[in-house]
């Protein structure tokens, strides 16, 4: 049984330090995982060390002064220079193994190599119960930003700066291949950068509980060429596509007269204040390009297994779950909250509504 118990134990812990895994924080693919993942690795094995050492010589001193039959008192003793000094020291000299790595660590991610002032890319992340917004600075127009959700995109080998905010409650952003964790906190400017050394895609996760959805606060990060990420950021800043197929028309006529619009932008652009900073946005995630993410509402995947393009069939039945019942796949969103369409049942949306606000926004590319 005791045998069970430890294989079973031993097993768990192999699995969760697995480098293949999605979250696993041991298979860093940049930088500043590296550098983090090295500083965990030291601190574990000085932990280790200090472990094996206090514990072997508990045990030792437990077996060899053990009190047996036939002795006196102890010799009472008080005092011994030698070892006060050699406690004192050797904490000091751990203390200093562990604290070189970590106080250059943090000194590494405190800023980019490239830094924003010296050109180097810039995106605001900004939280959400339970979303990422990311706005990017227009590569043509100083004055304007342009905005989506739960999808970052990067140029690989390129350091990437972070300024992080929230909206409502704490947040953290967490890239475990990548970087991480840094919190997102309101009217507080956090910042972090990381760097992809190889192309892929990346899972990213809110690592801050934030409220019941806080699990499904989920993220892609989609590392390119620099000819790939600028060609996706150009896509990204067009307008949305205008439909023509009389399905999506009525989707998107319904988008309008059934409230949508209130909370979530088909725009993808927003100017700056006068002096240059971010205004605040829409409630709801940007939709403008819905439909080019491989993940919708920051949880549910519109991919299939081993492809990194979103897939038309997956997206559609994503969609009609997601507005079919908000509350059921992400609990406590505000959308099902607050939304006309599911607090008065007079309002709700009838089938062949919700088939015609999917056929739209399939169509937002
Ligand atoms: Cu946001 Cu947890």
């Amino acid at each position: 049984m005791l045998v069970l118990a430890m294989l079973t134990i031993i097993g768990a812990i192999a699995l969760a330090c697995t480098p293949s895994h999605n979250q696993s924080t041991f298979d860093t693919l940049g930088p500043v995982a590296e550098n983090q993942a090295f500083i965990f690795i030291v601190i574990f094995w000085v932990g280790a060390f200090v472990f094996v050492a206090v514990e072997g010589a508990l045990i030792y001193a437990v077996f060899k002064f053990k009190r047996r039959p036939g002795d006196g008192d102890p010799v009472q003793v008080h005092g011994n220079t030698r070892l006060e000094i050699a406690w004192t020291i050797a904490p000091i000299i751990i203390l200093i193994i562990a604290a070189v790595p970590t106080v250059q660590g943090i000194f590494y991610a405190a800023e980019a190599p490239i830094p924003p002032s010296e050109g180097g890319l810039e995106v605001d992340a900004i939280g959400h119960q339970w979303w990422f917004e990311f706005r990017y600075p227009h590569p043509d127009n100083p004055g304007e930003q342009i905005v989506f959700a739960n999808e970052l995109h990067i140029p690989v080998g390129e350091p990437v700066t972070f300024n992080l905010g929230s909206v409502d409650v704490i947040h953290s952003l967490w890239v475990p291949k990548l970087a991480g964790k840094v919190d997102m906190i309101p009217n507080n400017d956090n910042s972090l950068w990381l760097q992809a050394d190889e192309p892929g895609v990346f899972f990213g996760q809110c690592a801050e509980f934030c409220g019941v959805s806080h699990a499904n606060m989920k993220f892609k990060v989609v590392a390119e060429s620099r000819s790939e990420f600028d060609a996706w950021l150009q896509s990204q800043s067009q307008s949305a596509f205008e439909p023509a197929e009389p399905l999506a028309v009525q989707g998107k006529e319904l988008f309008k007269s059934a409230g949508c619009t209130g909370c979530h932008a088909t725009k993808s652009i927003m100017k700056l204040s006068k002096d240059g900073k971010k205004l605040p946005g829409r409630i709801g995630p940007n939709l403008t390009h819905m439909a080019s993410r491989i993940n919708l509402v920051a949880m549910l995947d519109n991919t299939e297994i081993g492809n990194a393009e979103p897939n038309d069939y997956m997206l559609q039945r994503n969609l009609k779950d997601w507005i079919s019942n908000p509350e059921e796949i992400k609990p406590g969103n505000i959308m099902s909250a607050q939304a006309a369409v599911y607090t008065d049942p007079s309002k709700a949306l009838e089938e062949h509504e919700i088939d015609a606000l999917v056929a739209y926004l399939l169509t937002l590319k």
